[in-house]
């Protein structure tokens, strides 16, 4: 049902559409034959393509001179002996200093369903028929270490997750250097692009596409979070390979810190590909005895293009890593005061907002940055997590009462990974941070991090928040993270872990989020990093939604969730109409435009609700229901990129129900252009033989609509807008 091995050591591991192979080479090498299209019969030994001539490829084995790693295609490369690519695994040897590893095939498992991983976050199965794992034990003698690689194949996802773990059975301790998550080899072929997901703060998930040619890339994160700048994903995609079809072999990490991402080419054009934990902010102490597990890349193959690819993630990930009550239940709209007041509102105001945003069909209200200690700016109070009675006399119980009196949810900021230098919280604990004692402590948007790798920390933030949570009936937490880390250090640990707590500090951050969704389940969680600074698969795990961005302009909208949504289904990234001109960009899109882009994702409000025309307000009423009457479609439809805005002047994709039975189309122009006539887009992804009415009143058969096209009224003016609604007549 997904795995077959057999007497020689040959795996087959395959989907509906992708077989994954791999064999034991004689030497005891763990060899990757094969990733790619479903296929029947794995050509055994078809890797061994001999270099005896050339004295620059060294043989690692005295039997054989015509093996070398220059041309195997390694499942776990290690470092030192003649494999002259990037490694996947690399450890300090206590007696010697060596680097060296030597991992050779020791044994194999076959397990139903998926173990979890202790301390990370997984995709993870409901049943023993969701998927099969297979485990592969090579050991390396001299080090007496054991290193376990899992492979995990959910058949019906078309996936294939892999991870790695090491146990140290000697009486030393040894030092991991470097241990990556995952580690394909393509033999002879590096007719490939790498894409990645680029960007910075308040310009997230821009997609980019470059040839290989024979040299290597990094796509990293440095920054103690998955970061702003890069997605923890790549992929390699043919040249040809576009949004509807080509291959492409994509790999995306199931983690919130630094991370590299590495693709190279090498003299006989073997083309390697990994993801896992940077190695730069990366050591690990393993004591006797102790395993330490790495964390999951997910690896998607599709021959349908990028669409296919993004349909695959969207799936797995809505349904096999978001947890909890609120994976599959309708998200509420929430109505947000960050943008209508920054620091400055008071008791009053927020109940205005609550009111007025109630009218407007919201169904949850989020009290933003602002309502603790003396913060009335971004430099003060990240820490004491106690009302500010000055603002809100009456306290958050009375706030949060009057949202449910108003039939709202009533939600709540906080940004509990840092600290304020001048917070009561540092005064008591000037060691909670990280830092590197005799070093200057580097801020960032005045704040310091609090140093999340000691438990005492994490305890201290899990009854503080929980404390919050319960005596203020508190519905939703938007969980912000506004820095990157510096001076990565804790005085916790001994000289010999410093290099641990990058890492340390994020198993932390997961204890901790896992234990307050575990005590508080019924809360939606919404996590956020300045936007999308760690809009990851890790804190999907835990926080079913992510703000995807602080550019709330829908025009630079248009681009952000054009890219998140590669790997992110719409269901998880928030998306708010706000003021124009906007506060990020001065731009001016109109109400309809701000509407729908909202509407195409996880639909929001973050504007001074109060001071709207009687005609805006009605606008927002009206839209609020009919996103509340479609809204199984808007945010669990699956989501296609049809027309590429970073190429066209104008932004197309369309939302289609699992039956193929409803879908929505979102056109957005971008600057309108003159003497210019109306449009056809041609969609894809329709039942080509069933009629489907518009909401404009017209009828069409898929086949026309996808062949033929959908007329797209001229739009006149910079960054207009239209969206059709589709149902198929039969349905
Ligand atoms: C970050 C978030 C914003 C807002 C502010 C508050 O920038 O991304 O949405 O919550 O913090 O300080």
């Amino acid at each position: 049902m997904g795995i077959i091995a057999d007497k020689t050591f040959h795996f087959h591991l395959f989907t509906e559409e992708t077989s994954y192979l791999m064999e034991v080479s004689g030497s005891g090498d763990l060899v990757h034959t094969y990733w790619g299209k479903r296929i029947h019969s794995p050509p055994q030994g078809a890797w061994f393509n001999p270099v005896e001539v050339a004295s620059f490829s060294p043989n690692p084995y005295a039997s054989d001179k015509r093996i070398s790693y220059d041309t195997m295609p390694r499942e776990f490369p290690d470092f030192g002996r003649s494999d002259y690519s990037s490694s996947a695994i690399e450890i300090t040897d206590p007696e010697s200093g060596s680097h060296i590893v030597n991992p050779i095939f020791k044994s194999y498992t076959i397990v139903p369903a998926k173990p979890p991983l202790s301390g990370l976050p997984a995709v993870y199965t409901e049943n023993d028929s969701d998927a099969q794992t297979l485990i592969i034990t090579l050991k390396d003698e001299k080090l007496n270490l054991e290193f376990y690689l899992y492979y995990t194949v959910f058949s019906d996802f078309n996936v294939i997750t892999r991870h790695t773990a090491v146990r140290n059975f000697s009486k030393h301790s040894i030092r991991i250097e470097k241990i990556l998550s995952c580690t394909i080899d393509f033999l002879s072929d590096a007719n490939f692009e790498m894409l990645h997901l680029h960007g910075a703060y308040s310009r997230e998930c821009r997609p980019a596409r470059i040839s290989l040619g024979s040299c290597s890339h990094r796509v990293e994160s440095r920054r103690g979070a998955s970061s702003h700048e890069q997605n923890p994903f790549i992929a390699l995609v043919r040249p040809e390979t576009n949004q509807f079809s080509g291959e492409v072999y994509s790999m995306s990490l199931i983690y919130s810190g630094s991370f590299l991402a590495e693709v190279s080419v090498n003299c006989y054009e073997k083309t390697r590909m990994q993801i896992g934990l940077h190695p730069d902010d990366f050591s690990w102490e393993l004591k006797s005895g102790e395993l330490f597990t790495a964390p999951e890349a997910v690896l998607v193959f599709s021959e349908s293009g990028i669409n296919g690819m993004s349909a695959k993630y969207h799936s797995l990930y809505k349904n096999r890593l978001c947890r909890g009550p609120w994976k599959h239940a309708p998200r509420p709209i929430l109505i947000n005061n960050w943008e209508a007041t920054y620091f400055d509102f008071d008791e009053n105001k927020i109940i205005q907002l609550m009111d007025a945003g109630a009218e407007l069909g919201a169904e949850l209200f989020v009290l933003d940055d602002g309502w603790f200690g003396e913060r009335n700016s971004d430099a003060v109070s990240l820490g004491d997590w106690t009302v500010n009675t000055e603002k809100l006399p009456h306290g958050l119980r009375d706030l949060s009462d009057h949202a449910h009196e108003r039939g709202l949810l009533f939600g709540l900021w906080m940004e509990p990974e840092m600290i304020s230098p001048g917070s009561r919280l540092y005064a008591e604990h000037p060691d909670w941070c990280l830092h590197a004692p005799g070093r200057h402590r580097s801020l960032g948007r005045n704040q310091l991090v609090i140093d999340l790798s000691r438990k005492t920390v994490e305890n201290y933030l899990f009854d503080t928040i929980s404390a919050i949570i319960k005596e203020n009936g508190v519905d939703y937490i938007k969980w912000d993270m506004n820095r990157n880390i510096t001076e990565a250090g804790s005085t916790a640990y001994s000289c010999n872990q410093q290099g641990e707590i990058s890492h340390r500090y994020i198993l932390g951050l997961y204890s901790l989020l896992d234990r307050l969704t575990r005590a508080f389940p019924e809360v939606l969680f919404e996590s956020c990093a300045g936007g999308g600074g760690r809009f990851d698969p890790g804190m999907l795990f835990y926080t079913p939604q992510i703000w995807t961005s602080d550019a709330t302009d829908a025009h630079e909208r248009l681009k952000i969730q054009w890219g998140t949504s590669f790997i992110y289904p719409q269901l998880v990234m928030g998306a708010h109409v706000s003021a124009i001109p906007n506060h990020q960009i001065h731009r001016a899109a109109s109400l309809d435009t701000r509407v729908r882009m909202s509407m195409s994702a996880n639909f929001g409000i973050e504007l001074d609700v109060t001071k709207l025309t009687v005609e805006e307000k009605e606008k927002i009423a009206h839209e609020s229901e009919v996103y509340k009457e479609h809204r199984l479609l808007f945010q669990y439809g699956q989501l296609y990129r049809i027309e590429d805005p970073f190429v066209s002047d104008r932004g197309v994709w369309i939302i289609i129900s699992e039956d193929l039975k409803t879908a929505a189309v979102f056109c957005f122009q971008q600057l309108a252009v003159p003497n210019s006539l109306e449009k056809r887009v041609r969609l894809r992804y329709l039942d080509p033989d069933s009629e489907y009415l518009l909401s404009d009143g017209k009828r069409y058969y898929g086949d026309t609509l996808m062949n033929y096209g959908l007329e797209i009224p001229k739009m006149e003016s910079d960054f207009d807008s239209v969206i059709f609604l589709l149902k198929r007549a039969d349905g």
